[in-house]
């Protein structure tokens, strides 16, 4: 049996960078193993990434090797504590000639072991914890609200909210509980999402990432509010869960009430971990490819709200 390591090291993977860090045999004590260094578990060079087809072949250009679930055994290893990819079925890449991401759905890229533990996660810098744990809260959201949520997803999703809400400020500050909190959450929400899909704060967070390289985290915590905001009165009582998840006595609020505690919650955990609401190398002569990028992505179909370009356009706005 072959087995694979992953380390989560670049950000933003393209092909190119794909190709020449996919894959290397360690030679000498360990034998039969390849290690790969890269954001998420596991992606297949060349253009077969961009057909979104489930090929059931795995190719690693640099071995010259094909691997099928079947023969080799991958341990995923997070080391930031975010994308939760060590327990998805799918993956992100930027074709940087088209600008656009593009995720890939593919059953043989669910690792077979995930190895989640904080102190790998212990060294990121206080902005990068802070913008992959506001991409956690995303998916836990997002998740939470999207068009397939149903009771098993919600429980993750709710639990996320309720771990991020809490340990959030401290893992930014290298607590070990906030650590551990941290861990947990951005896992739990990826079993949840890697079924129930997303939404458009993830449609509008990949196009920032194609087109201006910004981090997934950054783009998604920017924008999660203001699709909340967009989203709130599609959610049935769910901002009511989410805000208590926050701490928000909710008791005797009306929906309008407990709909704005929650995205104020989520706004203010945001600011408090220095995440900026405004993205300076927004052009307004991007705007109409960001919409269109935006409102092809495959997360925008999962959003209880439909969006049109013109809806697009006005929640980008809000960045500039
Ligand atoms: N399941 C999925 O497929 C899924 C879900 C969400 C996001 N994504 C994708 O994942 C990518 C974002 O990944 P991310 O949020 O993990 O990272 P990121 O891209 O924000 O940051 C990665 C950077 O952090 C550094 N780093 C990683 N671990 C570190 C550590 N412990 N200490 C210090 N530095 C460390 C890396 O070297 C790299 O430079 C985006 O491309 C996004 O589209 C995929
Ligand atoms: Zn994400």
């Amino acid at each position: 049996m072959h087995t694979i390591f992953t380390f989560y090291i670049i950000s933003n993977p393209d092909v190119e960078h794909h190709n020449s860090y996919a894959a290397f045999d360690i030679n000498g004590e360990m034998k039969n193993c390849t290690v790969i260094f890269t954001t998420e578990p596991f992606r297949k060079p060349g253009d077969m990434f961009f057909d979104h087809m489930v090929t059931g072949l795995v190719p690693i250009d640099d071995l010259g090797t094909l691997y099928t679930k079947e023969d080799a055994a991958n341990f995923a290893v997070p080391t930031t504590g975010g994308t939760g990819a060590e327990s998805t079925i799918n993956y992100v890449i930027t074709d940087v000639e088209k600008k656009r991401k593009f995720v890939c759905v593919d059953p043989n890229d669910i690792p077979d072991v995930a190895v989640v533990d904080p102190d790998m996660m212990s060294s990121m810098p206080k902005g990068l914890t802070a913008s992959t744990g506001m991409d956690a809260l995303t998916h836990a959201i997002e998740g939470y609200t999207t068009k397939a949520a149903w009771a098993l997803a919600d429980c993750l999703d709710l639990e996320a909210i309720k771990l991020i809400a809490k340990n959030l400020r401290k893992a930014v500050q290298n607590d070990p509980d906030g650590r551990e909190g941290m861990a947990l959450a951005q896992y739990v929400t990826a079993m949840a999402y890697s079924n129930v899909g997303l939404g458009i704060a993830h449609s509008m967070a990949h196009t920032l990432g194609a087109v201006y390289d910004t981090p997934h985290g950054v783009a998604c915590a920017m924008m999660l509010p203001i699709v909340m905001e967009y989203n709130q009165e599609y959610t049935g009582e769910k901002f009511r869960d989410i805000a208590e998840a926050f701490g928000v006595d909710t008791k005797g609020m009306s929906a309008d009430e407990y709909r704005k505690a929650a995205i104020d919650a989520v706004r203010q955990l945001s600011v408090d971990v220095g995440i900026p609401t405004k993205l300076e190398k927004l052009k307004e002569e991007d705007l109409p490819f960001l919409c269109e990028s935006a409102a092809a992505d495959a997360c925008a179909p999962g959003n209880p709200r439909a969006a049109s370009l013109a809806d697009f356009e006005a929640m980008f706005r809000k960045l500039m």
